[in-house]
């Protein structure tokens, strides 16, 4: 395993008391797997990213749980450990935005070089960064750009390029196709995979979109409200969900026979007021008189497949 996220709490402190975006969350990456996590907005999925990358900013904080990457706790380091040891060279992320996180005024290539000087690349960087821009499946040519020189695919493809630069055995990609056009999308997810079979990466893969998951992903996790509702493989989790609420997200993916949504009613609780029991009870179809008193624990529903939910 390389990463495993361990009981993880992760509160916002606001006017209306603790916002708990994550409350007690467990997820596990093994060595060159893709693993997607998904869920509405607001279920807490980039403050999982973002905490396991050391990036919770204040009212935010960690108040519980651990980050274990390669059996060491990655919460109990100082950020300048942190920092030296493991951003870019262990773990790198990518994000939505992240292609517009170029400075403009410097050309690509550059800035690619820059990070290999900073993190002391011994080799080449000419070299080096001909190699990654190749590998995202750019022409090498593009280092002498400027950013807005670059379509949007392209920037992303380049800031991908800088989070391999130093070759990260985990990658974490918090929605990295959502501004992109349809055929962009797949062409970065079709490059996702490439890295997985050719460099062995693994892959934290956040996208609200599990179309687009179950065409890539080894394992699921859905997360409901700071929670874990339901995890296993692709496999399980398409053909056969437990969890109402996941059965719910996968009978709202648009087909191509049925352009008819089927989305699920209601709204996610207040994470700052959430409701006793099953945060799922108010909206879910199935509801017991136990749903509203107790939470479920994550329990076996299949061969790899568990699921918060009394009705297993
Ligand atoms: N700085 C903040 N202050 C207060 N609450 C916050 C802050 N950042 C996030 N939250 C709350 O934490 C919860 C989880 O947010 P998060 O960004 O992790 O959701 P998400 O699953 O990534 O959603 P999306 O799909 O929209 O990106 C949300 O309910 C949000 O309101
Ligand atoms: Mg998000």
């Amino acid at each position: 395993m390389i990463i495993s996220v361990k009981d993880l709490r992760v509160y916002f402190s606001s006017s209306r008391g603790a916002v708990k975006a994550l409350d007690g969350v467990d997820v596990d990456v093994n060595e060159g797997e893709i693993v997607g996590l998904a869920g509405e907005s607001g279920c807490g999925k980039s403050t999982l990213a973002l905490a396991i990358s050391r990036l919770i900013l204040p009212p935010g904080k960690i108040v519980g749980g651990q980050v274990v990457y390669e059996g060491n706790d990655i919460l109990r380091l100082s950020p300048n450990d942190f920092r030296k040891q493991y951003r870019w060279k262990k773990m790198a992320m990518i994000f939505q935005g992240s292609m517009n996180g170029f400075t403009p005024v410097f050309t690509i290539g550059y800035q690619i070089r820059e990070v290999l000087e900073i993190h002391g690349y011994e080799g080449d960087y000419h070299d080096r960064m001909v190699d990654l821009l190749k590998m995202v499946e750019l022409d090498p040519q593009i280092a002498d750009r400027y950013p807005h020189e670059l379509s949007g695919g392209q920037k992303q493809r380049a800031f991908i390029a800088l989070a391999l630069a130093l070759d990260p055995p985990f990658l974490i990609a918090d929605e990295p196709t959502t501004a992109l056009d349809v055929v962009t999308q797949v062409n970065i997810m079709n490059l996702l995979k490439k890295l997985r079979r050719e460099k062995g990466i693994a892959i934290l893969l956040i996208t609200h979109d599990l179309a687009v998951l179950s065409e890539i992903v080894d394992r699921i996790y859905i997360l409901y409200a700071g929670k874990v509702a339901e995890f296993g493989t692709a496999k399980e989790i398409f053909e056969s969900p437990k969890h109402p609420y996941t059965k719910g997200l996968i009978a709202s993916i648009p087909t191509l026979t049925s352009t008819r949504i089927s989305g699920i009613e209601g709204f996610m609780p207040d994470l700052a007021n959430m409701p006793p029991g099953c945060k799922f009870y108010p909206r879910c179809p199935f509801v017991m008189e136990v749903c509203k008193k107790n939470e479920p624990e994550l329990r076996t529903v299949g061969e790899n497949q568990y699921a918060a939910c009394w009705l297993y």
